[in-house]
């Protein structure tokens, strides 16, 4: 018997919220803990352009037969044009190659797999706070964990002297994880001075930056958002980038994402790339396609691109426009407290500073569910429900 030695895990902090926001039978529950995109109904739609790209393909899909380790070519291609654009001398001197991958979690854990067992590379640097996945993708692969300081809760903005303070520490060969755009949990973001800044750190000390960019177009704008991955691409010799397509192309249950690796030389790269594969091989031995298909016929067709702009564009301002409504939403419930903070942060979440107490009131007296780290997503708020949510916030301060 060996079962009976099993402890039960512990709920995820994020997706153990949606299984118990399925589970509340209360009538007026509102999920905003998993980063979601809602339309003004409180649905997840299908993009019009994936569903013209999926009829295109059903007409036009000729077999099921496995993919390479590395996926789909075309899509790896537009993955790259999207990163650095396609003139870029990463791409031009063949100094990145790029292997789809399962979503930015699957993309991710190979890019860790594959630092842990084939360089000299044995500890992250991760932002506190982060993504609450980071230190469990990092740390179940082998990597050991450090934290650099990102947030200063007193002024509710970036903390830059701390973050560069704390990175100075670090020695040479150390991995750097950043958040290309919208950091996740805090919504703000470097300028690109501070980036520069930080890749010339990483340049001066030999730090390797991992680029988790899983919100391309939901800050600024697709190009606009890439600005820092960039300045990067353009400073130091080696990078490693996992991006998702879950939601600039609300491609969520497609797990759609790929890792994207520069050398400082092509050789290096090809190198590199044959045990990115290889780790794939062992992991899961090749991807599933639909979900990549789907991008590259959307990225290949200029009027399908277009469209996929368009729409990811209605997104992006859908939520800029709940971010205000919020803060004004708040003032109209009775809130005394300033949160005008909120209106600066970027993508599709806000960190609140709310206590895990206040979380925990949200959710066990009034059926608002947010993170425990007072994240709150800004995606699933309408106005049908921003009354609700606003009236259980002033409750709870
Ligand atoms: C989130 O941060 O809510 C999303 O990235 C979904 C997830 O997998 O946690």
């Amino acid at each position: 018997m060996i079962f009976s030695q099993v402890e039960l895990a512990p709920a995820d902090p994020i997706l153990g919220l949606t299984e118990a926001f399925k589970a509340d039978v209360r009538k007026e529950k509102v999920n905003l803990g998993v980063g979601i995109y809602k339309d003004e109904s409180g649905q997840t739609p299908i993009l019009k352009s994936v569903k013209f790209a999926e009829e295109k393909l059903l007409a036009t899909e000729k077999s099921k037969s496995y993919l390479g380790m590395e996926g789909v070519e075309a899509y790896n291609r537009a993955v790259q044009s999207l990163l650095f654009g396609s003139e870029h001398s990463v791409v031009t001197q063949k100094r990145a190659l790029t292997a789809q991958a399962p979503g930015g979690t699957g993309s991710l854990r190979v890019a860790a797999e594959f630092l842990v067992r084939h360089t000299d590379s044995k500890k992250i640097w991760i932002s506190n706070p982060t993504w609450a996945n980071h230190n469990n993708i990092f740390s179940t692969a082998g990597l050991e964990i450090a934290e650099y300081t990102y947030y200063k809760a007193e002024t509710h903005g970036l903390d830059f002297e701390a973050m560069v303070s704390d990175l100075e520490t670090a020695k040479e060969g150390d991995l750097v994880l950043l958040h290309g755009c919208c950091h996740n949990p805090t919504g703000i973001d470097l300028n690109n001075v501070q980036w520069q800044q930080i890749a010339d750190l990483c340049l001066a000390k030999g730090l390797v930056p991992l680029f988790d960019f899983a919100y391309q177009g939901f800050g600024a704008g697709v190009e606009e958002d890439a600005q820092g991955l960039r300045i990067f691409a353009n400073t130091v010799p080696e990078l490693i980038v996992a991006n998702s397509f879950s939601k600039n192309f609300g491609l969520y249950n497609e797990r759609i994402g790929a890792v994207t690796v520069v050398g400082a030389t092509s050789n290096e790269t090809v190198n590199a790339f044959s045990q990115i594969k290889s780790t794939i091989r062992a992991s899961y031995s090749n991807p599933p396609a639909h979900g990549a298909l789907i991008v590259s016929t959307i990225l290949e067709d200029a009027t399908l691109k277009q469209l996929w702009h368009d729409e990811l564009k209605e997104m992006r301002e859908r939520i800029a426009e709940m971010r205000t409504l919020f803060v004004e939403s708040l003032k109209q419930a009775g809130v005394t407290q300033n949160f005008d903070f909120i209106s600066n942060q970027n993508g599709m979440f806000s960190f609140s500073g709310l206590s895990k107490e206040q979380v925990n009131r949200l959710r066990d007296d009034f059926a608002v569910y947010i993170v425990g780290s007072g994240r709150i997503s800004v995606a699933g708020m309408t106005k049908t429900n921003m009354p609700v949510i606003c009236a259980a916030i002033a409750k709870v301060l």
